[in-house]
């Protein structure tokens, strides 16, 4: 069992709070005006893009040595045409460059609030793909996840948050066209 924080109870905090409380783990939440004490091992920045960065800003000390779960799909939501991020980066290299000391973790982006509420993606169980360089947190991440009803993949090092976020930005723009629901997307088929 793990102790997890969430910043942001919105539509993925809430789904991805479920979905940990179900694997058996202690689920909080901290919100725009809570103190940042007390964090659990595996803290899940579960807000913006801008937010993410803030909140790392703000809390570099706090968040050394835990588990840091960047879940973000940086759109230009001006456009919905690029991401914010540089080309040859990903939302979470620029956050691991801001927490050096903290183990962060590419999750949750190719999988929409509705697949992880049903952990199914059609017929198939909804898969959370995980991208670090720091091979313990994938396994703690791993896991807190074992009876949360999602499956896990490990999807290589923190290098592969660039293509896990090309993925999401792919699954919305197909979702914003009416391509596909909110309720569908990309599956994982072992
Ligand atoms: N929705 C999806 O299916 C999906 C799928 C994959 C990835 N994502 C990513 O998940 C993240 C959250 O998306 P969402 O759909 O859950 O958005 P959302 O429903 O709008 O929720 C965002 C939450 O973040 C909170 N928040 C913002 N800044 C904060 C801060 N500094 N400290 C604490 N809480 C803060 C907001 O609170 P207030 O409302 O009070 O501002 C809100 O509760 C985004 O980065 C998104 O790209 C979403």
């Amino acid at each position: 069992m793990a102790a997890v924080t969430i910043f942001g109870k919105g539509n993925m905090g809430q789904a991805i709070g479920d979905v940990f409380k179900q694997g058996g783990n202690q689920v909080t939440y901290l919100g725009h005006s809570d103190a940042v004490t007390d964090l659990g091992d595996i803290v899940v920045l579960a807000v913006p893009y801008p937010a993410a960065i803030s909140i790392a800003k703000a809390n570099q000390a706090a968040l050394a040595h835990k588990v840091v779960v960047d879940i973000t799909n940086p759109l230009n939501f001006d456009t919905w045409d690029a991401l914010v991020v540089p080309a040859d980066s990903s939302a979470a290299a620029e956050i691991a460059a801001l927490l050096p000391e903290s183990k962060v973790v590419k999750a949750f982006n190719t999988t929409f609030a509705a697949t992880l509420q049903s952990r199914k993606v059609g017929d198939a169980q909804t898969t959370v793909m995980a991208a670090s360089d720091a091979d313990d947190a994938k396994a703690v991440l791993a896991d807190a996840l074992t009876d949360s009803g999602v499956a896990f993949v490990d999807a290589g090092s923190l290098k592969r948050a660039r293509e896990l976020e090309s993925l999401g930005f792919l699954q919305m723009t197909l979702a914003a066209k009416e391509k596909i629901g909110w309720t569908g997307g990309f599956g994982v088929m072992k």
